[in-house]
């Protein structure tokens, strides 16, 4: 893309006939990403074809009611998971992001509905997992969270309370409230750009963030494989991998 996008529309916006760095005009962001900024780490996304919610039933693995039905079909579901995400490495969406985390100055914030810890091993510090974390586990009995590496199917005790059996993985199950979302909104509040990458739009309160930034005025970007569901909510989409799609943006965006 010539020039920058954003510099035409804040010329728009500001009449400044002689352009400006972007990085003058919008000082605070806020970044949501889904599973499409690690599928090419090798981590399945969930909607896609054979996407993991075609493998297993959302009802079966991933609901309160289902870890009280069947704990076992539960832990070892997740056990796999957490077993997959320490197999695989960060890819160049997570580093181009960890890259403008590290040279943005304006506030930045970036929400992931991840669970893995891709953004943080790529060196992102400004993060927040609305959805929980694979690396953690939650003790139903005393509250504690511990990070956690290993298995969970063989009800080892909590290292905080020693009572056995009640570490769960901490993870947002459905009809569970969201993480910080208090934060998010906060951080919202104050943008002057939303940037919304690799997730389909499907569930909320995630999904709802890109008509709250638009009714708050704020400039809002979608860089996903396809057009998602909330799709014709984004002044702008651009299709594509999230390897190409968000170094490029990332370059676009700190002025090369
Ligand atoms: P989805 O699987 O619903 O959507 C992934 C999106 O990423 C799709 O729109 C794909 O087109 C896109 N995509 C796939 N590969 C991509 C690539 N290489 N580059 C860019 N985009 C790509 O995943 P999420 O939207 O993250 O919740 O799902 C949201 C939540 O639903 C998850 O956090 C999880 C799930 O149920 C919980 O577990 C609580």
């Amino acid at each position: 893309m010539s020039g920058s996008y954003y510099i035409k529309q804040l010329k728009q916006v500001l009449g400044d006939d002689e352009g400006k760095h972007v990085g003058q005009d919008i000082k605070n962001i806020v970044i949501l990403t889904g599973a499409g900024v690690s599928a090419e780490s090798g981590i399945d996304t969930f909607r896609s074809a054979g996407g993991l919610w075609e493998q297993h039933k959302v009802e079966d693995v991933a609901t309160p009611e289902a870890f009280a039905r069947d704990p076992d079909l539960v832990l070892r579901f997740y056990d796999m998971r957490r077993e997959r995400i320490q197999q695989v490495e960060p890819n160049a969406a997570h580093y181009a992001l960890a890259r403008l985390d590290a040279a943005w100055s304006g506030n930045l914030l970036l929400v992931t509905q991840n669970v893995d810890d891709l953004h943080e091993r790529a060196g992102t510090q400004r993060l927040l997992h609305m959805h929980g974390e694979h690396l953690n586990a939650w003790c139903n009995a005393c509250d504690a969270r511990h990070r956690w590496r290993e298995t969970l199917m063989d009800r080892p005790a909590c290292p905080a309370c020693g009572i056995s059996g009640q570490l769960r993985p901490d993870i947002v199950w459905f009809g569970e409230m969201p993480y910080r979302m208090d934060e998010i909104y906060h951080a919202l509040n104050q943008a002057d750009l939303f940037v919304s990458i690799g997730t389909s739009g499907a569930v909320y309160p995630a999904a709802g963030l890109v008509r709250e930034a638009r009714q708050k005025g704020i400039k809002t970007l979608e860089l996903n494989l396809e057009p998602s569901h909330g799709t014709s909510w984004f002044e702008e989409s651009r299709h594509g991998p999230a390897t190409l799609m968000v170094p490029a943006w990332v370059t676009e965006i700190l002025g090369g």
